[in-house]
């Protein structure tokens, strides 16, 4: 190629010339993304990111963290950091018919104590994942994943990558806006991904929404930088230094005048009947649309009257997912069989003739229980219709009844376990069957251990279930106290585990030995003791020693602890078996430290006695206690003078009046929050 001679005005402005060309691409961006007017041609464009390139070249010292050449900026990471958000990020109550939406708009009327209908803003339902955008003085600071609405993973290096995410915005924005919405995979660019791993014989990707949902969980964000993702933004959280419009449809523009893709197909409506007849335009284009959506969501369109209507629980009340009905199709059921669970649970599963519903291929569907195979009266060879819904497992709704649906033999349940052999027992009014072998049962042992590896509980990185599976079927691992007995060679001689694999896998390992009580607690297994009740235990017992010798009567005094879970918990310590793999867990060098009585000296609010009163978005009532306990504080049922602190969620009543009476200190959610953040 001829090289141009340079004019001497740029040539010898370098940085003017780098602010132009930054300043056109911002302004294509904007006439591609969400104008969707584009002026220029893709290879036009192109060209001008090329000069730009080369410029930033010679002249490094110029390259700004903003210019559209820094999209993948950052080298792969280890993990994402967790982030706090200062707004919890909501859900959305679910309405399947028209008469749960006709509720909904009553009860908005009701409590507005408004007669004329309200105007809404009517969205479509994005099947993606919602994430939130910070923008500070215009450009993009952090990006982070909703998570469980309070904590996210910052995903910031990945999202920079998405074309649409502006990295800096135009006009001017609050000088920090913080913007939600939903990153997606379109159809398109799905189909074509899919396509071209399947001819690299690599592995494809159920849906888009998983699609998106692994691209986005890329610690590498030149891979993430590859995948065809694109956002729609459709809410606020936190603003400072500005103020957003007054209606959500306004928002919508304002979001992009600032250059935020917003969805094309958002509208505002009026009353009940603009928002059904909405959800039938929708429906009956959702076929045409670029993009996967599961439905439709309305919104009351005046933001100072979703600050009169709040929310309860964890979705708000001046909005609404109206949902597409679930996806059904029929296909032959080839045979019944039974899964074994960790806690010896026989699950009956159908396999079926694959078909294709709720936009990925099926070839197995839960049936629960006997009481739900007996009550569809289900039997191979029937043709059964098959429901999908969003990410749910597939179930088998009905049998369509043949002629020789009488002839087929009706399922049993099985005496003996399929995989152990041990006899299968089922108690009386009870509706599931187990597998009495318990831990010789390999299926047991199997889930077991994987449910003692995984995330939220022992955390061993890289100990997933394929390699579960080897260990256990190598009788490696009977026990999970096996597991810190492994060495890193015997790891490299599992399939598909490399030396740096074995070696990291190792080292997690050893990680995972210093871990909490409240987590070991859970990491056991115990029948019916989820993670909030291991945290209660611990937090009531302190040490797994006192929690062991306890009898049922002191079990239950644990709030929340009721008679069944506190017989599971002392029959389980009862057993010299889980005894023994303690003991060995123990001399294996895995530390379960007590947890500190709860009033120290040191801690933040030691000798304080706080209330908690109304409905918290982010938290149940019990959390916010247990996060108040782990500070120091009693926390009291009622509002005194010797009060320190009321923690107030929605819809609070007396006690906070009580508590603006006494001059007590009022804190809100977002205050709250912030109290918990601050060492
Ligand atoms: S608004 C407080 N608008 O649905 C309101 N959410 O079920 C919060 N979603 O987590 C969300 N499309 O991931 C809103 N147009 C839309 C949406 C939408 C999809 C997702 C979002 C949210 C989930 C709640």
């Amino acid at each position: 190629m001829k090289r141009k001679a340079a004019r001497p005005s740029r040539a010898g402005l370098p940085a003017a010339r780098i602010a132009e060309l930054r300043e056109q691409l911002l302004a294509h961006d904007y006439r591609y993304h969400v104008l969707d007017d584009p002026s220029i041609s893709d290879s036009e464009y192109d060209g001008l990111m090329q000069q730009l390139k080369q410029l930033e070249a010679q002249h490094p010292q110029l390259i700004t963290p903003d210019s559209p050449t820094q999209r993948v900026g950052a080298a792969p990471a280890a993990a994402f950091a967790e982030v706090l958000h200062a707004v919890p990020m909501l859900s959305l109550d679910n309405a399947f018919s028209e008469q749960d939406v006709r509720d909904f708009d009553r009860r908005v009327h009701e409590r507005l104590k408004r007669s004329e209908p309200i105007s809404y803003s009517a969205e479509p339902k994005l099947d993606g994942l919602a994430v939130s955008l910070i923008y500070r003085d215009g450009a993009l600071q952090r990006a982070a994943t909703r998570g469980d609405g309070v904590h996210g993973e910052d995903v910031t290096a990945n999202v920079r990558t998405i074309r649409g995410v502006p990295l800096v915005l135009r006009g001017s924005p609050p000088a920090l806006i913080e913007v939600r919405g939903e990153i997606f995979m379109p159809l398109a660019g799905f189909a074509q991904m899919n396509e071209q791993a399947q001819q690299r014989g690599e592995k494809v990707f159920v849906n888009p929404r998983n699609a998106a949902a692994g691209s986005l969980r890329q610690l590498d964000p030149r891979i993430t930088a590859s995948r065809p993702l694109d956002i729609f933004l459709y809410a606020v959280g936190l603003i400072e230094g500005g103020a957003a419009p007054e209606h959500h449809t306004q928002l919508l523009q304002a979001f992009r005048d600032w250059g935020l893709k917003t969805c094309p197909e958002a509208r505002a409506v009026l009353g009940i009947e603009g928002c059904l007849a909405y959800y039938r335009d929708i429906g009956a284009r959702r076929d045409s649309l670029p993009y996967q959506i599961d439905g439709v969501v309305y919104k009351v369109d005046s933001r100072a009257d979703q600050e009169r209507l709040g929310f309860v629980s964890r979705a708000p009340r001046w909005a609404l997912a109206h949902k597409f009905p679930a996806e059904e199709a029929s296909t032959v059921l080839t045979a019944i069989e039974f899964q074994v669970g960790r806690t010896g649970a026989l699950t009956p599963v159908a396999r079926l003739q694959p078909v294709f519903v709720g936009g990925v291929t099926v070839s197995n569907a839960t049936l629960h229980n006997m009481d739900e195979v007996a009550r569809k009266d289900v039997r191979a060879g029937d043709t059964v219709v098959i429901r999908r819904a969003g990410d749910v497992i597939p179930e088998v709704v009905r049998v369509v009844i043949d002629a020789e649906h009488a002839v087929r033999a009706p399922i049993r349940l099985p005496d003996r376990c399929p995989i152990c052999g041990s006899p299968v027992e089922k108690a009386e009014g009870e509706a599931i069957a187990r597998c009495s072998g318990g831990f010789t049962c390999r299926a047991q042992r199997q889930e077991g251990i994987r449910h003692f590896a995984s995330r939220r509980a022992m955390d061993i990185e890289g100990l997933g279930e394929k390699l579960i599976e080897q260990l256990v079927e190598n009788d490696l691992v009977k026990s999970p106290a096996d597991i810190f007995t492994l060495t890193a060679a015997q790891l490299a001689g599992l399939e598909r585990m490399g030396e740096k694999s074995a070696a990291n896998l190792h080292a997690a390992i050893a990680k995972s030995r210093d871990t909490t009580l409240p987590r070991f607690l859970f990491a056991l297994g115990i029948r019916d003791v989820g993670e909030a009740t291991a945290l209660a235990l611990a937090q009531h017992f302190l040490t797994l020693k006192a929690l062991a010798a306890a009898t049922p009567e002191q079990i239950e005094q644990v709030p929340d602890v009721g008679p069944v879970v506190a017989a599971h918990v002392a029959v389980f310590f009862a057993s010299k078996a889980h005894a023994a793999v303690i003991a060995r867990l123990r001399d294996l060098g895995v530390k379960w430290p007590p947890l500190q009585r709860r009033v120290t000296a040191g801690a933040k609010l030691a000798g304080q006695t706080w209330v908690v009163t109304g409905t918290l978005a982010a938290m149940s009532r019990e959390q916010a206690t247990a996060a108040l306990v782990e500070l120091g504080a009693k926390v009291a049922g009622s509002v005194s003078k010797k009060t320190a602190g009321v923690v107030v969620g929605a819809d609070a009543g007396s006690k906070l009046k009580k508590a603006q009476e006494f001059a007590i200190p009022v804190l809100d959610e977002a205050g709250f929050l912030e109290l918990l953040k601050t060492p």
